[in-house]
């Protein structure tokens, strides 16, 4: 991305590139110490949560293998049902198995609330959450979240994974989007999940 579609993007760098790959390696050993002498299946939630597996896996000392689910809300972001759909099911049998859910952003924890019902009736020996960030004050649910990377405000935030209208993953840190002018929401910002948004990137 050029400098200037960042600017015109980015309001703010929250966790910059140095931060995230330090606290990321605290996640790996903390996650290592915990898991010692089990055998770790970490399951990425797509897409946001692929840059900071691929990250943290390496960061991690014990034997683990990787699988993958995609999901997407039912309905508006303002339905509190929690029901989404699965659009990707994990190839991997989690009975019996050492599961730790990677998500990158937890809004209202419905997402999540789900997914732990789902694959918690699979029977695994375990089943623990690992969330990049975690938005203060925003949970609906009480999912607890074993490993947290860090509680944000309520902004909606970009990079390191997390999009808008599935663009700028790439960037390298996390940053808060900006809206169209100060103090206005700008039409192209959304609440809640990305899936399936008919919404478009502002446009540059
Ligand atoms: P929840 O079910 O409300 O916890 O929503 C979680 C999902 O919404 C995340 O997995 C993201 O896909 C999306 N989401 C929530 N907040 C943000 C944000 O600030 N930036 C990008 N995606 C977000
Ligand atoms: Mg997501």
């Amino acid at each position: 991305m050029s400098q200037a579609e960042m600017k015109q993007v980015v309001e703010e760098i929250l966790i910059d590139e140095a931060t995230l790959r330090r606290r990321v390696e605290e996640l790996g050993e903390e996650i290592s110490g915990d898991y010692e002498g089990r055998d770790l299946l970490l399951v990425g939630v797509l897409k946001g949560a692929v840059f900071f597996m691929a990250d943290l896996m390496r960061q991690i000392s014990v034997a683990c293998e990787i699988d993958f689910m995609a999901i997407s809300s039912y309905g508006a972001a303002s339905d509190s049902s929690g029901v989404v759909r699965i659009l990707k099911d994990l190839d991997i049998n989690i009975k019996d198995r050492h599961v730790l859910i990677l998500e990158d952003i937890i809004d209202s924890g419905l997402t999540l609330s789900y997914l732990m019902r789902n694959l918690g009736a699979r029977e695994p020996a375990s089943l623990e959450v690992c969330a990049l960030l975690v938005k203060h004050g925003r949970r609906e649910t009480d999912v607890p979240v074993k490993y947290v990377g860090f509680e944000i405000p309520n902004r909606y935030v970009i990079g390191y994974g997390l999009d808008f209208a599935e663009r700028y993953r790439n960037l390298p840190h996390v940053a808060v989007m900006r809206t169209v002018g100060p103090g206005q929401a700008g039409p192209y910002l959304h609440q809640g999940g990305t899936c399936g948004s008919p919404l478009r990137p502002p446009p540059l």
